[in-house]
């Protein structure tokens, strides 16, 4: 697929390949550079099709904002896809970060997972547990306790190996409301200054599912704060994660922090919170975003390791389900090769375990 006018001299072992903005299957370019410290660029081949048009020839990839989000048209999600439609929606969710399908209304829950697990193992939520029967699916109803996450998070980062994917499927919808938001944690930090760039990627962040749920939870019912304090933190976890990870698949520089985070490593808890709420302000911003109306039906998957969602509550006693099936993550790594690491995790001796 790649080719180029000038051939590298030196044999491939003795090449350092750089890949840059390589997520998808439109490759764009790539950079080789020598151990001379010589640098090819290797344009690609356009006459060729790209994996995600052989694998997809009907596919319609509509871009629904200008940094992520994607409505892919003409695929019926199955576990019986092939693999090569598989790697291509693999490659536009790196590419799109969050990429819905419509009208998917043939999956029930064992068949959502059934495709799930295509894309890499599932895992269960680390407190809550998975719906009986499942592998992972983790119902969200609003009418019990914990069903609105009407706070900006990347799912389950109290935990080091947080899942890569979430596939959420609309089971009922309200008329009017409760759509989903994303948004992209790679561009948030691309566009940062670069001397906040530097400050991130210095700064580690304490990610807890323990934390003050009445100063962040100022909507939430009785039955929230009861679900929350014997089922959600029934297992407290504290985690560090680096601000800046390196996401494993594309290479790019991604924000990890979110409702999660509690204080930052070395840092007052004054500090932090001013830190976060900088930080948060440009993962948040508008052209960062996509939103997602919801029918019946719908499926999104995206990629945790690069986005934020939010769940808009504005939908009242409106009944709303969604069930999410979630595959599982790699430990990050900061960008100077530094781990995530789990501190604590500690059960509560009052818990009451979910079923
Ligand atoms: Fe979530």
């Amino acid at each position: 697929m790649l080719s180029s006018s000038r051939k590298p001299a030196n044999t491939i072992e003795n090449l350092i390949c750089t890949a840059e903005r390589i997520a998808t299957g439109e490759w764009r370019s790539i950079v080789v550079t020598c151990r001379t410290g010589r640098r090819e660029q290797l344009e690609p081949d356009v006459t060729q099709p790209t994996l995600v048009e052989t694998a997809l020839p009907n596919l319609d990839v509509v871009r629904l904002a200008g940094r992520l989000g994607a409505e892919i048209r003409n695929v019926r999600l199955s576990g019986d896809l092939p693999d090569a439609t598989i790697t291509a929606i693999n490659q536009l969710l790196l590419k799109h970060k969050v990429i819905f399908f419509r009208d998917q209304g043939h999956l029930d829950d064992g068949e959502q997972e059934r495709f799930a697990v295509r894309l890499g193992n599932l895992v269960p939520h680390p407190t809550v547990g998975a719906t009986k029967g499942t592998s992972s699916i983790l119902e969200l109803d609003s009418n019990r306790g914990g069903g609105r996450a009407d706070q900006w998070h990347t799912d389950v980062t109290f935990v080091d190996a947080y899942p890569k994917f979430s596939v959420l499927r609309g089971v009922v919808i309200p008329e009017f409301g409760g759509d989903t938001i994303w948004s992209n944690t790679a561009a948030a930090y691309e566009h940062l200054p670069a001397t906040l760039k530097r400050l991130a990627e210095e700064l580690w962040a304490v990610h807890s599912n323990a934390y003050d749920y009445a100063a962040v939870r100022s909507r939430a019912t009785e039955a929230d704060r009861k679900h929350f304090e014997e089922v959600f933190t029934g297992t407290i976890y504290e985690t560090e994660h680096p601000v800046v990870r390196v996401h494993p698949e594309t290479g790019e520089r991604t924000l990890v922090l979110g409702n999660f985070v509690q204080r930052f490593v070395g840092h007052s808890k004054a500090d932090g919170q001013k830190l976060l709420e900088l930080f948060q302000s440009h993962i948040t911003s508008p052209e960062n975003t996509v939103r997602w109306r919801w029918q019946a039906g719908d499926v999104a998957i995206w990629d945790n390791r690069a986005t934020q969602h939010y769940a808009v509550n504005d939908y009242g006693d409106q009944h709303r389900i969604v069930r999410r099936a979630t595959v599982d993550g790699d430990v990050p790594v900061s960008v100077d090769g530094r781990r995530s690491v789990t501190r604590t995790k500690a059960t509560k001796p009052t818990a009451v375990k979910a079923a």
